[in-house]
């Protein structure tokens, strides 16, 4: 038996039972429409998302009113009857599929925006000011504490809200009491500054979250089922810790259906890459503050937070630590995934590599999209496109990197006829160095799959064959795509031609660095990851800058930059921005202040690792251009960009053949 089988289970959901014990976790798509009511794109992401085989499909974060609860623009609402009409629809596609249907009620507290809520204060437990908003460009806001009358008004607006769900079609709600938003608020030690009832003691912090649920079940009877979702821990000095949420899980458990368990607190950014867990972490960020909450409790408990692998979920199912899982992020980069794993398929699964593309857009409030899934929240687009293209073409991909896989396998898969040339004798380009070093295993899933891909594609690959004109035209192609990737900017500094000088890319492909103490050049992404790699191998390492910026947008989202840079502490490791490199020698490199005026001083060096930027390599491009009406030109020799750029590009151009 496989681990996964035990997730195929049906799981007791208050009277309901939900087919298996996958939820999708609820994932803001920032694509309502102006007035927050649901749009088509809604719908038709949720018929994808509930085709793809979970047990219970939770919609996004929904505010409860538009008075002071909303905290993104393009976010839905249940503050009216106005919003019951098109939010049918989307309970409705998802119990055409046999899931349960849910949605996540939220009011931002805090967290709300002043500017969405017609320019009133946000309100919280206690009165402070601060930047608490997702998108922390909106900059400083006044909080007002909240009076009794206005604790009243909102947990009636809970109520009216889930009781809208209800008549919506919706099977269930999941009540959002974590992440730093209201529930949350009034429950952490460090936001509540209460002294009348609902602050002090655990139980005065937990009364306004459990009124809120004694209000739901009034209004909404016995029979519809409420999930509760909590930070077992806000992950910031002072907040609620796994203790304090385990008697709180204790206070609640028979008011609640569902508990579902992650971390951390929205208004505090560096809590982010741990609430919505960065690529450098393990799997299973939650698995055993879950599991400390199941022991004690016995409602059933889920969790959540890098749950990548329905074996590994399953493995954790069935030592009992939790007893169900819910995934967003690897449902966003394949909303098959329990289908497919479920039928055996699990190698077509297409992994997210955790690169929170998806989370930067969202807390911009640009409509969601994912990295690898280029269809994603874009379903009801791609919708009507015809699964083969109206005329068959011989098309020619220069580059098997990311953007050009992708552009080879979306073309073949639409009945082209595809040869793909790649210079190097394997397919992956930067991908190798993205998924080299051990924390990046996500990565490494990803490659595997794309190249699984293309094996099982109809795609003629030619490795190891630079592509020339000459080639190219042989083919006699209709049709030419250019992903022939970056290069490094060359630098003008001494001693870079020493043999102990490497690149990054060098050493996150798995190559070796001669001796003990290395300087890296280059705090972008690949230099830190390069020198994380190295910490791990037991080598001394210092980063500095390099002049001229250093290469880092390809594999790192300024959001896990915190995690990198954590992990490096952990290793010792500081990055050193006041210093760039201004040479090398043997055994030594020369660094001078970032600040021009600050002597030069030397660092030893037994080995010199260089993170220089990237330029796109545009004159290959350019050899192809007349050999047919339009070359189209992507990814990183277009300009150097992240995966997201690579892959979007190369599923647009072969859209476009
Ligand atoms: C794009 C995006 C949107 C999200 N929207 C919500 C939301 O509406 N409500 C919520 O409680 N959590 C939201 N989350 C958090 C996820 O539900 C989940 O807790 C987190 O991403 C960790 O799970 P994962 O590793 O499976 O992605 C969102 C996460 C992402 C990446
Ligand atoms: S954008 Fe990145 S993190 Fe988000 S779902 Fe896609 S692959 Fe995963």
């Amino acid at each position: 038996m496989s681990a996964y089988e035990v997730l195929m289970q049906p799981l007791k959901v208050g009277p309901l039972t939900a087919k298996n014990r996958i939820e999708a976790a609820p994932t803001l798509l920032c694509v309502a429409h102006a007035d927050q009511s649901a749009s088509r794109d809604i719908v038709e992401f949720y018929r994808v998302q509930a085709k793809g085989g979970a047990g219970i499909i939770t919609v996004m974060e929904t505010a409860i009113d538009s008075d002071r609860a909303i905290t993104q623009p393009t976010q839905l609402n249940l503050g009216s009857d106005f919003y019951i009409p098109a939010l049918t629809s989307v309970a409705e596609v998802i119990k055409a599929e046999g899931a349960l249907a849910s949605i996540q009620l939220n009011h931002g507290g805090r967290q709300a925006v002043s500017e969405l809520n017609g320019g009133r204060n946000p309100i919280g437990p206690s009165a402070m000011r601060g930047v608490f908003t997702e998108d922390r460009r909106r900059g400083e806001q006044t909080v007002e504490e909240m009076t009794h009358e206005m604790i009243e008004e909102v947990i009636e607006h809970f109520a009216a809200a889930a009781f809208r769900a209800k008549t919506a079609g919706f099977d269930m709600v999941m009540i959002h009491a974590g992440h730093g938003w209201l529930i949350s608020q009034f429950v952490s030690p460090v936001v509540n500054l209460r002294t009348d009832e609902y602050g002090g003691s655990l139980e005065n912090r937990c009364r306004f979250g459990l009124r809120v649920v004694e209000a739901i079940r009034e209004r909404c009877g016995p029979d519809f089922p409420i999930e509760w979702r909590i930070s077992a821990s806000d992950l910031v000095p002072g907040g609620l810790e796994i203790e304090d949420a385990i008697q709180y899980a204790k206070i609640m458990q028979d008011k609640v259906d569902l508990f579902q368990v992650s971390a951390g607190m929205i208004g505090v950014p560096e809590t982010y890459p741990y609430t919505h867990p960065s690529t450098y972490l393990p799997h299973g960020e939650n698995v055993e503050r879950a599991a400390q909450i199941k022991k004690a409790i016995r409602t059933p408990v889920g969790v959540v937070g890098a749950i990548l692998d329905l074996d590994e979920a399953g493995e954790w199912v069935a030592a009992g630590k939790a007893d169900f899982v819910a995934l967003c992020r690897a449902l966003l980069a394949d909303p098959a995934l329990p289908k497919k794993t479920f039928r055996g398929r699990k190698e077509d699964v297409r992994p997210c590599v955790r690169c929170n593309s998806c989370l930067t857009r969202g807390a911009h409030s640009l409509p969601v999209r994912c990295a690898v899934n280029p269809v994603a929240v874009r379903e009801d687009y791609y919708r009507w496109l015809p699964p083969v293209a109206p005329v068959k073409k011989k098309v020619v991909v220069v580059g098997g990197g990311p953007a050009g896989m992708e552009a080879a396998l979306v073309a073949a898969s639409r009945g082209h006829e595809v040869v793909l040339f790649e210079k190097e004798d394997r397919l992956g380009g930067n991908l190798w160095a993205a998924s080299g070093p051990d924390f990046k295993a996500d990565w490494k899933r990803y490659l595997q799959y794309m190249l699984r891909q293309i094996e099982k594609s109809t795609v003629k690959v030619r490795l190891g064959t630079e592509a020339t004109r000459e080639l190219v035209r042989a083919e006699a192609p209709q049709e030419i795509i250019v992903a022939v990737g970056a290069e490094p900017v060359p630098l003008d500094l001494p001693g870079l031609d020493l043999p102990h000088v490497v690149t990054a890319s060098h050493v996150l492909r798995g190559g070796t660095v001669a001796g003990q103490r290395v300087v890296v050049a280059g705090d972008g992404g690949m230099g830190l990851e390069a020198a994380l790699a190295l910490a791990r191998q037991g080598k001394v390492v210092e980063v500095v800058t390099l002049p001229g910026g250093s290469a880092g947008d390809q594999t790192v989202n300024f959001v896990d930059v915190v995690v990198l840079e954590d992990l490096l502490e952990e290793k010792g490791v500081a990055p050193r921005r006041d210093l760039m490199l201004a040479a090398v020698r043997q055994g030594a490199v020369v660094v001078r202040g970032v600040d021009v005026s600050t002597p030069e001083e030397e660092l030893s060096a037994d080995a010199v690792v260089v993170a220089a930027n990237l330029r796109p390599r545009s004159e290959v491009a350019a050899q192809f251009a007349d050999l047919v009406d339009e070359v189209r030109i992507i990814g990183d020799c277009k300009a150097p960009r992240i995966l997201f750029n690579a892959i979007h590009e190369g599923f647009e151009a072969a859209i476009e053949l």
